[in-house]
């Protein structure tokens, strides 16, 4: 038999993974605040402001204990300042609760953290097997499947395709993240692609258009009808 989509791409990420410093000593502090800094803003820019905020704040305890300020000066440059004001409330959460929540629910359930992030923390840090789909994942899941699918049936899609049972959920995720940044990126490079031969929109020559984005309702146009009605 051929092998399955979630083969190819785990042999493929070990051979291809990036170097990422939240991925070597991966903790589910280091783990948070990555996810928290990638919302919005691009691995290269992260990376220098990963590395010093860890400096800074090494533990999740230092971070609780740190001034507002303090950490919005960290953060400056990187924008979108109430994920630093929401960081540090859930640092205070987690030091409240004596221990880094453990289950997607509880995870879940820190400040900030919305089901993406959940969903990496759990699968990247705890190793449990549950799906994490960012926009660039349902980029990549959308062309495979040739489905401009809501973002329910993102992530049941992934959820279909995750090695349940293995401890490699995370690094599942991870691989398409970099799949999405590389290979499948929004200019997409389909040679060397190690799920070209799976891949849907590649089969019916429909990379380019993928995904669909549903049709937006022409508001206006209701408008204008409703007044000629009259
Ligand atoms: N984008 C969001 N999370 C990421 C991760 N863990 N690795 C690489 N890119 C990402």
């Amino acid at each position: 038999m051929s092998q399955t989509i979630t083969d190819a791409l785990l042999e493929w990420y070990d051979l291809n993974q990036r170097v990422l410093p939240w991925r070597t000593d991966r903790t589910p502090y280091r783990t948070l605040v990555s996810e928290v800094m990638l919302q919005q803003t691009r691995v290269d820019t992260v990376i220098p402001y990963f590395e010093s905020f860890m400096e800074t704040f090494p533990t999740i305890e230092v971070l609780a204990a740190a001034e507002q300020d303090a950490v919005l000066a960290k953060w400056s440059g990187l924008g979108y300042y109430s994920r630093a004001r929401n960081l540090h409330k859930a640092a205070n959460q987690v030091v409240a609760l004596g221990h880094f929540p453990n289950t997607l629910t509880e995870i879940r359930s820190l400040s900030g953290v919305g089901e993406y992030i959940a969903g990496a923390i759990a699968s990247m840090a705890f190793h449990l097997d549950v799906a994490a789909v960012d926009g660039n994942l349902h980029r990549v899941l959308s062309r495979l499947f040739c489905d401009s699918g809501d973002r329910k049936s993102m992530w049941s899609l992934a959820d279909t395709l995750l090695p349940k049972g293995t401890g490699r959920c995370g690094d599942f995720n991870q691989a398409l993240m970099d799949l999405g940044s590389s290979h499948c990126a929004k200019s997409f490079k389909c040679s060397g692609c190690p799920l070209q031969s799976h891949c849907q929109a590649h089969q019916s020559n429909r990379v380019a258009e993928s995904p669909v984005l549903p049709k937006k309702k022409k508001k206006r146009l209701r408008g204008l009808f409703a007044r000629t009605a009259r």
